[in-house]
């Protein structure tokens, strides 16, 4: 497939070396042009290019950038012809984004994005931190193959978006509409805790929205009051893991 990638961070760099090693065309596009990313092309294959051009002639648009900057997008992606699926990544975290009340009130963070942008989204690869992406993907039937939830509300788009999560080496779960996308979200069992597709099947089922919000804001305050660069995405996955109860989705 020839997959287009806007945000080439921890999680946009991280995709689009797992993409291109599956063996996708991939098209690599930042806020500082193609030549500051001359290193991550070579490395991955990828073609570097400009902000302009990253959406044409391609069969899936994937967006890793800050959830407060995903607005910026909206005339980017009014040019996309409509059938081209949009996967998104981003994560509300206010500490970055600023407060967005809707979502502080419960929007479900994809139907935010959706009606900011003006087109339908895909929510995937935002519920795993980024060593998860890049040390824990594995073939198709390995035993300690982790999951992921795919959510939205177009069936071939999803389809799409749920072949290309298999591809970064994890089980896609299909885990319904974009009004469903708060169960995927920070605070919610499924976000960021690590599963086998039976623990991430239940995890979704056991969401309950009031709590999910109760959780998110409980999780970034303790987020808060970590001292900058001295915890670890393991620390970041524990405390997930913690906040959604680990017996019951462990079930161990
Ligand atoms: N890091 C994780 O573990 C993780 C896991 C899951 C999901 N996420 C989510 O994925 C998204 C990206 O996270 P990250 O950690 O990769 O962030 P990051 O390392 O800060 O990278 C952000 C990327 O977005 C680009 N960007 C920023 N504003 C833009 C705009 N208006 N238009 C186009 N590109 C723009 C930046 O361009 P420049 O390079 O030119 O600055 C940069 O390449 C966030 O929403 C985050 O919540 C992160």
């Amino acid at each position: 497939m020839r997959i287009g990638i806007i945000g080439t961070g921890m999680i946009g760099a991280t995709l689009t070396r797992r993409l291109s090693a599956a063996g996708h065309t991939v098209q690599i596009a930042n806020t500082r042009g193609p030549a500051a990313l001359a290193g991550l092309a070579a490395e991955s294959g990828a073609t570097a290019t400009g902000l302009d051009e990253v959406g044409r002639d391609v069969d899936v648009l994937v967006t890793a950038i800050p959830f407060g900057r995903m607005p910026d997008l909206s005339p980017l992606l009014a040019r996309l012809p409509s059938v081209v699926p949009v996967a998104d990544t981003s994560n509300y975290y206010p500490h970055r984004d600023g407060r967005i009340p809707e979502v502080d009130s419960g929007e479900p963070e994809g139907m935010w994005v959706q009606r900011r942008l003006g087109r339908p989204v895909i929510r995937a690869w935002n519920s795993l931190v980024q060593t998860t992406l890049a040390d824990k993907g594995r073939p198709k039937g390995a035993v300690d193959r982790l999951a992921l939830p795919v959510a939205g509300t177009d069936p071939a788009a999803k389809q799409a978006v749920l072949g290309l999560v298999d591809d970064t080496g994890f089980d896609p779960v299909d885990a319904g509409t974009v009004e469903d996308t708060w169960r995927m979200q920070m605070g919610a069992p499924a976000y960021c805790t690590e599963l086998t597709v039976e623990q991430l099947r239940r995890a979704l089922t056991l969401a309950d929205h009031d709590s999910v919000l109760m959780r998110r804001d409980a999780v970034l305050t303790i987020i808060d009051t970590w001292e900058h660069g001295d915890t670890t995405f393991d620390d970041l996955v524990a405390l997930n893991r913690a906040a959604a109860g680990a017996h019951r989705l462990l079930g161990s």
